[in-house]
C-alpha cells in the first residue's frame, strides 16, 4: 500500500522520532524512504542587495546546503541492519511548498513528519510546516507527536 515514503527532516528531535516510525513501517511494508531537507530561502532583501552581499550570500547558501546534506547523511546510520532502500534529497525554498511539490511530482504515497520542529514558539500543537503539509498534501500524511 505504502511503497514510497517521504520523510522531511529539519534536525529536530521530533523529526528524528518521525523517521524511526518510518523505518519500522518501511521494513514491514518493503517500502522505500526518501530523507528530505529543505534549506529555507534567505529573506528577499538579501537577493537585491549590493554585489558584496551577493558573494556573501553565495557562500552562506553553499554552507547551508553542505550542512543540510551532512544532517541527512547522519540519519543513514538508522538504516544499518535492515535492507530498506533509502535516498536523500536536499533543496532550497519554502519548506512546506517544497515538501508538497516533491510528494506530488514523484508520486510518494505517504509523508511522515513531526508535529513540531525546531521552531521556538511554544504552546501550539502543530508547526506551520506540519500544518500546511497535512492540509495540502496529495497523499496521506502521518504526523508524529
Ligand atoms: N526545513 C525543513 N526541511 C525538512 N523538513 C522540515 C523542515 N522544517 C520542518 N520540517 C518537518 O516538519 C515538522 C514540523 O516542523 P514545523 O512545522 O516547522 O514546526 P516548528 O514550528 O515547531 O518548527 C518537522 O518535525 C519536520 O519533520
Ligand atoms: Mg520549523
Amino acid at each position: 500500500m505504502y511503497k514510497k515514503i517521504l520523510v522531511p527532516l529539519d534536525g529536530s528531535e521530533r523529526a528524528r522520532k518521525a523517521l524511526s516510525h518510518a523505518v519500522e513501517l518501511a521494513a514491514k511494508l518493503a517500502a522505500k524512504i526518501t530523507l528530505m531537507h529543505v534549506v529555507p530561502s534567505l529573506p528577499p532583501y538579501v537577493n537585491t542587495a549590493v554585489d558584496r552581499l551577493g558573494q556573501a550570500q553565495q557562500a552562506i547558501v553553499e554552507e547551508l546546503m553542505k550542512n543540510g546534506q551532512e544532517l541527512l547523511d547522519q540519519y543513514i546510520s538508522m538504516f544499518s541492519g535492515n535492507n530498506i532502500a533509502v535516498d536523500t534529497f536536499i533543496v532550497m525554498g519554502q519548506p512546506a511548498d517544497e515538501i508538497l511539490e516533491k510528494a506530488r511530482a514523484e508520486n510518494y504515497d505517504l509523508i511522515i513528519l513531526g508535529s513540531r520542529g525546531l521552531g521556538e514558539i511554544k504552546g501550539y500543537l502543530m508547526g506551520s510546516v506540519s500544518n500546511r503539509v497535512s492540509r495540502h498534501a496529495s497523499c496521506p500524511v502521518l504526523i508524529i507527536r
